[in-house]
This record gives structure tokens, C-alpha cells and sequence, in this order.
């Protein structure tokens, strides 16, 4: 298979890494609109490289994984050539176009996979079928912790959407994937604490959000752009017959104070080292999607899905009250009820 990948830098180059070692990856043609960029990956691992429109043309499977503002864009050059497309989290900036792509792709009939990584990892999948086999017994509480050890470069903060649609969406969509349930609310807080480069974006670096299940469960999320002692992503489910906790070992990042407590080894770096298995497997199964086996096991529904929770979040920072998911239809321009339910 002769794969083409759109963007080469964070992700990009972890991704462009496992591609080229794939047994089904006869070619990899790598683009970027740094070209320089593109020619130093390419040169690092072996691959070709091309501009844009000359690698989609030939391949005959995409990997997306350019800044988010470029993602509808590239997208709708791949789609008219039908083949396969995986493209990074979010879909797009915003509601509106995210609603519009996902008809393009839905229409489109194209094999389709977006990366929400955490899906493939074991501990989420192993959470997910204790869940929904009634292991767990009915679901109560679900307790997530979402911190980057560093923040993005700043120049990666205004194409990224902000913390919901950039950030907070992986755990919006981890909590429907794991809990196989949909956010009915969402009350969230957060501010600009330790980086006036956030604010400065309408961004923010520290939020808690409290959501509520349309199953009944409770969600809660504290999630920020840093934590000194590392990368902190973690996920307790508390139900009436067990309690499990995602993340929590040797490396996560926080230090504990009891005299008995676990001895720690450094915390996770970043993304990179955490979740490097899960993007394997994403990337496995993306190539196995391409290859005409199998189901996408990452829709852009999905995508859809998260970022009206994503959009929910941010409405109710800036209006500062709870809202239903439910009156998120397409950017802000139409709304079931804009009722406010409490405060
Ligand atoms: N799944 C995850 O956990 C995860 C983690 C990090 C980033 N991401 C997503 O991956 C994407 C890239 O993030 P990153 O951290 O690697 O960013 P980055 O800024 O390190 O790299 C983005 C690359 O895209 C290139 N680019 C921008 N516009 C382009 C265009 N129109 N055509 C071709 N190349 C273009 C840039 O030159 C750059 O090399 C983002 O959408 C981000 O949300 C996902």
C-alpha cells in the first residue's frame, strides 16, 4: 500500500515512525508546507516526499495530521479520489464545519477513521467492556484528570481551537467511548492561571467541568495545559459493583504524601511516551481499515459527537451556566432552548 501523509510535526513524526516500519506500507510519501520539514522526517526514516496535491494524487491512503485549521481543507482534497482517510482530532475548528465534513464524508461512502487515540489503549478498552458487560454494576461516577506536563509551543494555541475542541475533547470523547453513554450536561469553570499566552487567545490553562450522563452518571474533568511533575491523564469509574482507575502507576506525575504511599518513578514526559502504544494501534488499525477490513472503530460521527460536548464546554465558560448538549446544534447559530438550568 502506497501511503501519504499530510503533516510532520509533533504527532506527525510518531506517526510517520510507525507507518514506514508497517509490513501492508510498501511507500510512504510524506508532505508538509514546510517543506524542509518534511525532506529532514523523510531523509530520518527513509520515505519519499512530495507537496500536498502530488501525494494525495498518488496514494492510496491518507494520513492527516497537518495543524487543525488545515484539516477540512485537506479533507476535501482527499475525498474526491475515495480513498481511505485518517485524520487527527478535531475534525475542524468549529461546530459548523465540523457538521458540514461529516456529511461530505458520511455522503462520500470513504473509509474513514479519526484519532482519538485513547480508544486503542488497553486499560480504556479493558474500562469499556467492564462497563458495558455489567461488571462494574450501574455506573455512578466517572472521574477524569487531563494535564499536559508542558504547554504547546506558542504558536500551536490559535489554530488549535482552544482547551475544549483541542484538549478536553479526548476526554469528552473517552467518557461516551468507555461509559457507552452520551453527555446530556455540562457545567464548566476555568481561567488563564499560570499563561497570559492562553488568555491572550480567549484561552484557557485550568478547568473543571461537571457533566451529567443521560444514563445518570456523573462526570467530572480537571484538566489544564500544565503539570510540573509531568503528563496526567487519568480516568476512575466508580460503579455499584466495582471501582477501576485508568493512568495511575509508577509514572503518574503527583507525589504522595502518606507515609505508605506508592513510591513513584518520573512522571510521564508528554502524550508521546504515555500513549505511544495506543497511537500504534490506532495507526494498526487504520491500515487494517485501509487495507478493506473491518469497521472504523473512529467515525467522524464520533468526532461530531465530541465536539458538540467540546462546543457545550465552551458556551458555558463564557456564559457561565450549565448547559445541554442538546441545544448545540450548529455553531451557536441554532439553538433548541437556551434555557438556563442553574448556575
Ligand atoms: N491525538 C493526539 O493525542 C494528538 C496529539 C497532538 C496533536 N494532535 C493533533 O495533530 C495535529 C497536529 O498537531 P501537532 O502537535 O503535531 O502540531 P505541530 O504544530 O507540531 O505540527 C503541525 C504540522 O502541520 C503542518 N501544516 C500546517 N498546515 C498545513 C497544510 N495546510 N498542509 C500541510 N502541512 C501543514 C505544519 O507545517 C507542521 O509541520 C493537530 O490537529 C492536533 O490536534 C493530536
Amino acid at each position: 500500500m502506497h501511503l501519504a501523509q499530510i503533516g510532520v510535526g509533533r504527532i506527525g513524526q510518531l506517526h510517520a515512525r510507525v507507518l514506514v516500519t508497517h509490513p501492508l506500507v510498501d511507500r510512504l510519501t510524506l508532505a508538509d508546507a514546510d517543506r524542509g520539514r518534511a525532506s529532514e522526517v523523510a531523509a530520518s526514516i527513509g520515505a519519499e516526499t512530495a507537496d500536498v496535491d502530488e501525494a494525495i494524487a498518488a496514494a492510496d491512503a491518507v494520513v492527516i495530521a497537518a495543524a487543525t485549521d488545515a484539516h477540512s481543507d485537506l479533507i476535501r482534497r482527499a475525498l474526491p479520489r475515495g480513498v481511505p482517510i485518517f485524520c487527527e482530532k478535531p475534525l475542524a475548528l468549529d461546530l459548523g464545519q465540523t457538521e458540514r465534513l461529516v456529511e461530505e464524508i458520511d455522503t462520500s461512502g470513504v473509509r474513514f477513521q479519526l484519532g482519538f487515540h485513547r480508544r486503542f489503549d488497553p486499560a480504556y478498552r479493558e474500562a469499556q467492556r467492564r462497563v458495558t458487560s455489567g461488571e462494574l454494576g450501574r455506573l455512578y461516577q466517572v472521574r477524569m484528570i487531563a494535564s499536559d506536563h508542558e504547554p504547546p509551543p506558542q504558536a500551536y494555541v490559535p489554530t488549535s481551537g482552544g482547551f475544549f475542541r483541542d484538549a478536553a475533547i479526548h476526554d469528552f470523547d473517552a467518557v461516551r467511548f468507555v461509559a457507552g453513554d452520551e453527555v446530556d450536561t455540562i457545567h464548566v469553570q476555568g481561567a488563564a492561571l499560570g499563561f497570559e499566552m492562553f488568555a491572550r487567545h480567549d484561552d484557557v490553562d485550568t478547568v473543571v467541568a461537571i457533566m451529567r450522563l443521560r444514563g445518570g452518571a456523573f462526570a467530572v474533568l480537571a484538566g489544564g495545559r500544565h503539570n510540573p511533575r509531568g503528563y496526567d491523564i487519568r480516568m476512575e469509574l466508580v460503579g455499584s459493583r466495582d471501582a477501576v482507575a485508568i493512568g495511575l502507576g509508577p509514572h503518574t506525575p503527583i507525589l504522595p504524601l502518606d507515609a505508605d504511599g506508592i513510591a513513584m518513578e518520573p512522571g510521564w514526559e508528554s502524550f508521546l511516551d504515555r500513549f505511544a502504544p495506543a497511537y500504534r494501534a490506532e495507526l494498526l488499525a487504520f491500515v487494517e481499515l485501509a487495507s478493506g477490513r473491518g469497521k472504523s472503530r473512529c467515525t467522524a460521527r464520533d468526532g461530531l459527537e465530541a465536539m458538540r460536548i467540546a462546543e457545550a464546554a465552551a458556551r458555558s465558560l463564557r456564559e457561565g451556566r450549565t448547559v445541554r448538549i442538546a441545544e448545540i446544534n450548529t455553531s451557536g447559530e441554532k439553538e433548541v432552548s437556551s434555557e438556563v438550568i442553574s448556575r
